[in-house]
């Protein structure tokens, strides 16, 4: 088993899975994650694994990218106002981040604001942007998962894969030979949502297997439109997670993951839209081959779901 900061038996949920709560929402996380060695421990009970499946079924739909696209976009529509007051604050801020903007195609076509890139008012126009899922696992092969935390805009509560972000529209991250500016963001947020350091996965310690494409609602105003680079990891990592960011964190087998998607299909729990379309296609024949997977390396394709 892994010795993290804190490692909790989940109740009746997952046997065997252990997992690691990041408590409150404050961006002080060093007075929140429980420790083992402090004796505060809290049994998480089935009361964690409530609420339904978030988000809806993505789908995909053929709008016609081009670089003038984006062009039409900004034309026909002024950039909608939200009222972000009752969102977390520290999210909020990482609303202004920029996003890189690229045709359906992944060629980049401008920059927009993280916040306009995930409203479902400018996705509903075809609004698309670059993003990153990482898969990380430990030399026992378990894969690690996180919960993201209710301070989340998009997808709060929802487990997932190890770390979903997007790179930035800044030179270092837009570099695309062999996705180096990707596996730089994914670099930068492991650091910052799981506190691994950054010397622990440099970017030659990531690997880009392929891409998709997918899209879904969070709720009615947010929602992800996304071209999404798989990278995998293979490492014993060391973590201290943001609570702000995560909520709870495991490290699991296959066995454990089918369990977790059985009660996220029972609407027992939530899980992310992307992690469920990659977990139902992808991911276990990949995990079948974490030692080949050279052979599941398709660069230039992107699936559409
Ligand atoms: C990696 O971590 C696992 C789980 O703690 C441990 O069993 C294994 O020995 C570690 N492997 C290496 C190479 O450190
Ligand atoms: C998408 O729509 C365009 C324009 O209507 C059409 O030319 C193209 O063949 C369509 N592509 C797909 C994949 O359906």
């Amino acid at each position: 088993m892994w010795r993290g900061p804190a490692w909790l038996a989940l109740a009746g949920a997952l046997r065997g899975g252990a997992w690691a709560a990041a408590r409150g929402l404050g961006s002080s996380y060093a007075s929140l994650l429980l420790s083992s060695r402090g004796g505060l421990s809290t049994e998480i009970s089935g009361s964690w694994f409530s609420g339904s499946v978030c988000g809806s079924e993505p789908q995909h739909r053929n709008f016609s990218g081009s670089a003038g696209f984006l062009g039409r976009i900004k034309h026909i529509a002024t950039m909608p106002e939200i009222n972000t007051d009752d969102l977390d604050e520290q999210q909020v801020q990482l609303l202004a981040e920029m996003c890189i903007l690229i045709d359906e195609n992944d060629n980049k076509i401008g920059a927009e604001t993280k916040k306009n890139c995930h409203l479902n008012e400018n996705i509903d126009k075809g609004l698309l942007h670059r993003a990153f899922s990482v898969f990380l696992f430990n030399t026992e092969n378990k894969l690690l998962l996180q919960q993201r935390s209710d301070a989340k805009i998009t997808f709060p509560g929802c487990f997932t894969n190890t770390c979903c972000s997007h790179p930035l529209s800044t030179p270092v991250e837009l570099e695309e030979n062999n996705a180096i500016g990707v596996r730089r963001a994914a670099q930068r947020r492991l650091k910052a949502e799981l506190g691994i350091p950054m010397e622990q996965v440099p970017p030659e310690d990531i690997s880009y297997l392929t891409r998709i494409h997918y899209k879904a609602q969070s709720d009615g105003i947010w929602g992800e439109h996304e071209i999404d680079y798989i990278l995998f990891v293979r490492k014993n990592v060391t973590l201290d997670p943001d609570p702000n960011e995560i909520k709870s964190y495991c490290y699991v087998t296959k066995k454990e993951l089918e369990e977790l998607l059985e009660k996220a299909a029972n609407g027992e729990i939530k899980i992310t839209p992307w992690f469920k379309i990659i977990a139902e296609t992808f991911l276990f024949k990949w995990w079948d081959n974490l030692n080949h997977l050279n052979r599941f390396v398709e660069h230039e394709k992107i699936h559409r779901m």
